[in-house]
C-alpha cells in the first residue's frame, strides 16, 4: 500500500464541472476571470448546475424558483432562536441546513428532477438561514426574503433589514461568483463522500458545510480578519509577521494545496478591497493586507489565497467577521449541489483503505485482571 498524506495528488474522480489546470480555474470551460467580469452569481449557479450559461428565459425562470423558495419553515426560525447567541455561526448553520430536511417532504426523493429542485431550495434557502441567524444573535426578528431580487442584493437586505446600496451588491455578487466552485476542495469531496452512500443532499450539504468550517478552509477567511484587528496597524504589521515567522506559525490566508504560483481569485478580492477602501476614504485594511502578503511571500514565497482579501472586502461591506465563513457557504452550496448531482449521476461508494499501523495479536483480558 502506498499512503498519500491528505490525498495529495491523487485524482478520485472524474468532474466536468470545474477545473484548476497551470494555475487556471475555469468553471463548465469558462475562465474565472471572465466569469468574475460578466457574470452575476445565478448566471454561473446555473452555469455549475446545468453545464451551459442561461438564455433570458432560463435565467428568469431560475430567478423566479429562487424567490419562491427564498422563505424558510417557521419551525426553523423559532429553533434558531434557541441555539446560544454566541455559538460558533457555521456550526449553527451545520444544524439549521440539517433541519430544513425535516420540513421537506421529497427530502429522500433521490430522483434527479427532485435533486436538481432540491438543489435550488437549497441556494434559495441558505443566504435567508444566514441573515436570520445573525439577526437573531443580535436579538432581532429576522427579516422576510423579498421577491425579485438577487441573491447579493436580497441577503444583504435581510441581513439589514433595509435596500443596500448597489456597491455593496455589486462587490458581493462579484465574491459570489468567486467562491461558486473550485474542483475536489475538501468541503465538495465531503458532500460527495456523503451522498455516494445514497445518502440524501441535505445529509450532503451538511457535511460540506462541517468541512467548509474548520481553517485550513473555508473558515481561514475568518482567521485572517482575526489577525487584521489583532495586528491593529499599519506600523504593527513587521513584527507581527516576523514573530509568526520565527514561530513557525502559519499565517492564514495563504498557501493553497493546488496553487503554488498564486489563488487566480485573489487578484479580484484585492482589486475589489482596495475599490473598497478608497470609496469609504480609508484604506488601513487594504494596506495592511498589502504589507503583510509583501512580507509573506518575500519571505516564504507563499501567495494569498482566496480568503485573504475577502477578509478585508466584507470588512468594508459592513459584514462582521462571525459572517464571513457562512457567506462562503452561501455561494459553495451552489458548486456543492452541482457535485452532488454529477456523484448520483454515475455514482460508485467512495471508500478507500488505511493502512493499519496499530497493535497486532492482542488478547483479550477480563477486566478484573487489566
Ligand atoms: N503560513 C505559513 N506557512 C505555510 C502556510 C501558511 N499559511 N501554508 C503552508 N505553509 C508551509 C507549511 O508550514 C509547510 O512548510 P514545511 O514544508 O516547512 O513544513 C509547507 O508550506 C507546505 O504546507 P502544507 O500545510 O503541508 O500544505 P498543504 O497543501 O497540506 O495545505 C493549506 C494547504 C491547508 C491551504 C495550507 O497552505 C494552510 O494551512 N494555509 C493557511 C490556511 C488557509 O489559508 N486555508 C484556506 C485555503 S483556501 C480554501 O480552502 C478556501
Amino acid at each position: 500500500m502506498t499512503v498519500t498524506k491528505g490525498l495529495e495528488g491523487i485524482v478520485a474522480t472524474t468532474s466536468s464541472i470545474s477545473s484548476i489546470v497551470d494555475g487556471v480555474l475555469t468553471y463548465r470551460g469558462f475562465d474565472i476571470d471572465d466569469l468574475a467580469e460578466n457574470a452575476s452569481f445565478e448566471e454561473t449557479a446555473y452555469l455549475l448546475w446545468f453545464g451551459s450559461l442561461p438564455t433570458s428565459a432560463e435565467l428568469e425562470t431560475l430567478n423566479r424558483d429562487l424567490s419562491a423558495f427564498a422563505p424558510i419553515p417557521e419551525q426553523v426560525i423559532e429553533q434558531m432562536k434557541l441555539y446560544p447567541k454566541d455559538t460558533n455561526t457555521m456550526a449553527a448553520l451545520r444544524t439549521a441546513i440539517s433541519s430544513l430536511a425535516l420540513y421537506d417532504d421529497d427530502a429522500d426523493d433521490m430522483s434527479r428532477e427532485a435533486n436538481e429542485i432540491k438543489a435550488v431550495k437549497l441556494q434559495a434557502q441558505l443566504p435567508t438561514v444566514v441573515a436570520a441567524l445573525a439577526r437573531i444573535r443580535k436579538g432581532l426578528e429576522p427579516v422576510a426574503p423579498k421577491e425579485g431580487a438577487s441573491i447579493a442584493e436580497n441577503f444583504l437586505y435581510m441581513l439589514w433589514g433595509k435596500q443596500p446600496d448597489i456597491v455593496s451588491v455589486k462587490a458581493l455578487d462579484a465574491a459570489l461568483v468567486l467562491h461558486a466552485d473550485h474542483e475536489l476542495n475538501a468541503s465538495t469531496f465531503a458532500g460527495r463522500v456523503t451522498v455516494a452512500t445514497l445518502s440524501d443532499i441535505y445529509s450532503g450539504v451538511t457535511s460540506a458545510i462541517g468541512a467548509l468550517k474548520g481553517p485550513l478552509h473555508g473558515g481561514a477567511n475568518e482567521a485572517v480578519m482575526k489577525m487584521l484587528e489583532e495586528i491593529g496597524s499599519l506600523d504593527a504589521v513587521e513584527p507581527f509577521v516576523r514573530g509568526k515567522l520565527e514561530r513557525r506559525e502559519k499565517i492564514m490566508g495563504f498557501g493553497h494545496r493546488v496553487y503554488k504560483n498564486g489563488d487566480p481569485r485573489a487578484k479580484h478580492l484585492m482589486k475589489m478591497s482596495l475599490e473598497l477602501g478608497t470609496m469609504k476614504g480609508d484604506t488601513t485594511l487594504y494596506e495592511m493586507s498589502v504589507k503583510i502578503e509583501d512580507l509573506i511571500t518575500g519571505q516564504k514565497g507563499l501567495k494569498p489565497n482566496v480568503d485573504f482579501y475577502s477578509a478585508s472586502v466584507y470588512t468594508q461591506l459592513g459584514i462582521e467577521r462571525e459572517l464571513f465563513t457562512p457567506i462562503f457557504a452561501i455561494s459553495r452550496v451552489s458548486g456543492w449541489t452541482a457535485h452532488i448531482l454529477e456523484q448520483l449521476g454515475d455514482n460508485r461508494i467512495i471508500r478507500p483503505r488505511a493502512e493499519y499501523t496499530g497493535l497486532v495479536e492482542q488478547k483479550y483480558v477480563p477486566i478484573e485482571q487489566r
